[in-house]
């Protein structure tokens, strides 16, 4: 439908955000200012105890400083209600007495048309709740007291039974008038092959509606009583009215509920009907497909954190690595997953059967977050007895963590994991000393990786190259300040040993491109002349003032990848020393070896062999958290090549 123009300015003019906004949050009375329209709360699309949220009234958006929400009076209601833009626009014309415009023509038709599709398949839902309480339907309603279903509850799913004919419900329907084509559309029926009448798609099954977030009947599930079925469930084929991946089973009562009630996401019909009549009223199932991207959005805009409940086998396990191969692409501060996981061999239906409602919140307490599951998909019954497969762990973890997007969410993983992983390594470390051999303890490496000189002094060796590299790449810089807007995210992310670097690095980034005198006036003149007092500094030629700029550029470039790749290598060093404490085995040498290697190759220079490495016990001087922060450098590098950041 086209709307006529100034449709939408008048209805902004006439319904305030503040107003709209203020159905869902309670303002921050002490921060806001009405009289200015300058209002501030909590967040409403992430949990959240300060009043980032503000609304400014007059110019008519909404921007979140947590969560970076943004948006405007329709793009609120949207979000909010989980609707469309035409019907964002209704709700809001509907409140501020505006008529709405008459719908053109052929969206008219197709509005008709879904009207007249839905209620035939209203129909079918009251056809299909008759059918359970005649006699053909003892079996079914067995079935369902064996089940532990009630009559109220069997009301409240809307739960009926689709009789053993061939064509009861198509017979019933055509009495009451409907065309043909209405009911083969509604997916209800099927054409005969044999020029015959159509068949009903459904035929002795317990049958389950399926409505969409506005309460409209889109599908039905059916459930075969007959274990030797060849199909235990059916469900409506796809429709003008139902696309499978962009429904969840019990999604408009879930959304009202989750308000005050944890998301729970369920695999099965009968799971979401067990919970809710255990008070679990915010729950919701996928419709017999694995849960899509776009049911990963819907559940986002209900929740913060829905909980995925998966089944204890494992095809419920094999679910979970699939949502969180889908999840992590999408990831973002604020909308997180977290899974729990049901006993051995039962799903939450046949846990609140068994054990009660106790024993399933007692399951959702202690569901775990995404990188909890994510490090078990990665480790459980796996050995990590050789460094071949420490090293194939790290490398798919790594993996896994680049696919998300939002950097700070990013370092946030890799931290994580990198705590799990040391309490991995370092617990098999301390159930190896129990049962090592007395005496073990301090034999030296078989083969000794490195001649050792003094280690103090090699570790000071490798800190004070670094603080040359760290010199070059910001002398060059405040040398050709030109090329800083280029360098900007790199700058952002360096960590710098000496607190001068650290003062001149930080001009350059708040003067992007400035000339000199600028960025002096930020770092101040002592500052630069540390910077450029080493020889090795002054020397380099990129920091002469006459070198071509690319000549420049590439010496950035090169320090940039050398440094980072020199404290990538000097992490991977420190953890073989922190096995080396513990317990010597082949496989040190191995992983020194890699990693000294990888040294190597950072420094092309001669001097830097690997004797300058051998960090010694106290190569605890070198801090733990730096391979995060360094695999986040690394990580800039390649976007600014792959041109993803501009
Ligand atoms: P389950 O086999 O776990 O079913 O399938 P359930 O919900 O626990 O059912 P009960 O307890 O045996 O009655 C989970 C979901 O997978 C879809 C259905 O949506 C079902 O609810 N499914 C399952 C199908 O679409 N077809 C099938 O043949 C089986
Ligand atoms: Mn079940």
């Amino acid at each position: 439908m086209s709307l006529p123009p100034g449709f939408l300015d008048e209805l902004k003019s006439r319904a305030s955000l503040s107003q709209v906004v203020g159905r869902k949050v309670s303002w921050d009375q002490r921060k806001s200012n009405t009289s200015k329209g300058d209002m501030w709360a909590s967040c409403p699309f992430h949990q959240e105890k300060s009043a980032s949220f503000h609304v400014d009234d007059r110019k008519g958006f909404y921007y979140c400083f947590g969560c970076h929400a943004k948006g405007d009076l329709f793009s609120f209601v949207r979000e909010t209600e989980n609707v469309g833009f035409m019907e964002a626009v209704e709700i809001l014309a509907r409140e501020a007495g505006m008529q709405m415009p008459a719908r053109d023509p052929k969206a008219q038709e197709k509005a008709d048309r879904r009207t007249l599709l839905v209620d035939v398949m209203e129909q079918a839902v009251s056809f299909f709740r008759l059918q359970l309480k005649t006699g053909p339907a003892t079996e079914a309603r067995d079935y369902l007291v064996r089940r532990g279903l009630s009559d109220d509850a069997l009301t409240r799913w809307e739960i009926g039974f689709a009789p053993n004919g061939w064509q009861g419900l198509w017979d019933h329907l055509k009495s009451k008038g409907i065309e043909d084509d209405l009911i083969l559309a509604a997916g209800l029926a099927k054409t005969s092959t044999q020029g015959k009448k159509p068949y009903d798609t459904f035929r002795n099954r317990i049958m389950f509606p399926i409505r969409d977030a506005r309460g409209r009947a889109i599908a039905f599930g059916g459930r075969a009583m007959d274990p030797n079925d060849n199909a235990k469930y059916l469900n409506s084929p796809e429709t003008e009215l139902f696309d499978k991946g962009r429904s969840l089973y019990n999604q408009g009562s879930a959304r009202e509920a989750s308000g005050n009630q944890p998301l729970i996401v369920a695999e099965g019909y009968m799971d979401v009907i067990a919970l809710g009549e255990a008070g679990f009223k915010a729950t919701v199932a996928p419709l017999g497909t694995a849960v899509t991207e776009d049911q990963l959005h819907l559940l986002w805009r209900m929740h913060d954190e829905p909980i995925i409940a998966l089944d204890g086998d494992k095809a419920g396990l094999r679910a979970a690595m699939r949502v969180i191969d889908l999840a992590l692409p999408l990831l973002q501060a604020g909308k997180a997953l977290r899974f729990c996981l049901m006993p051995e061999g039962m799903d939450p239906d046949d846990l609140i059967r068994d054990q009660g409602a106790g024993a399933m919140q007692t399951r959702l307490n202690e569901s775990l977050p995404l990188v909890q599951l994510l490090w078990r998909r990665e480790t459980e019954g796996k050995n990590f007895d050789s460094p071949e497969r420490k090293a194939t762990l790290d490398r798919s973890l790594r993996e896994a963590i680049r696919k998300i997007q939002d950097p700070s969410l990013r370092r946030h993983y890799g931290d994580e994991i990198n705590r799990l992983r040391r309490t991995l390594f370092d617990g098999a470390r301390q159930a190896n000393r129990r049962f090592r051999p007395r005496g073990a303890r301090f034999q030296p490496p078989s083969q000794p990786m490195v001649e050792t000189k003094s280690s103090a002094l090699a570790a000071a060796n490798a800190a004070f190259d670094e603080q040359l590299k760290e010199a070059v790449i910001l002398a060059t810089l405040v040398t050709h300040a030109k090329l800083v807007p280029e360098f900007l995210s790199e700058l952002e992310w360096l960590e710098t040993l000496v607190p001068e670097h650290d003062a001149v690095r930080r001009a350059l980034v708040s003067t992007e491109g400035a000339p000199l005198s600028e960025i002096e006036g930020i770092c101040g003149k002592p500052a630069l002349e540390k910077l450029f007092q080493p020889r090795h500094v002054r020397i380099s030629p990129g920091v002469q003032t006459d070198a071509p700029t690319d000549v420049a550029q590439m010496t950035v470039v090169e320090e940039l990848a050398k440094l980072a790749a020199r404290r990538g290598a000097r992490a991977e060093i420190e953890d073989a020393m922190r096995d080396i404490e513990g317990l010597v085995d082949e496989g040190l040498t191995w992983r020194l070896r890699q990693a000294s290697e990888g040294l190597s190759d950072a420094g092309k220079q001669g001097r830097e062999d690997k004797a300058e490495y051998d960090l010694g016990p106290n190569g605890a001087r070198l801090r733990r958290d730096e391979k995060t922060d360094f695999d986040a450098l690394i990580d800039r590098i390649d976007y600014s090549k792959g041109g993803r950041r501009g």
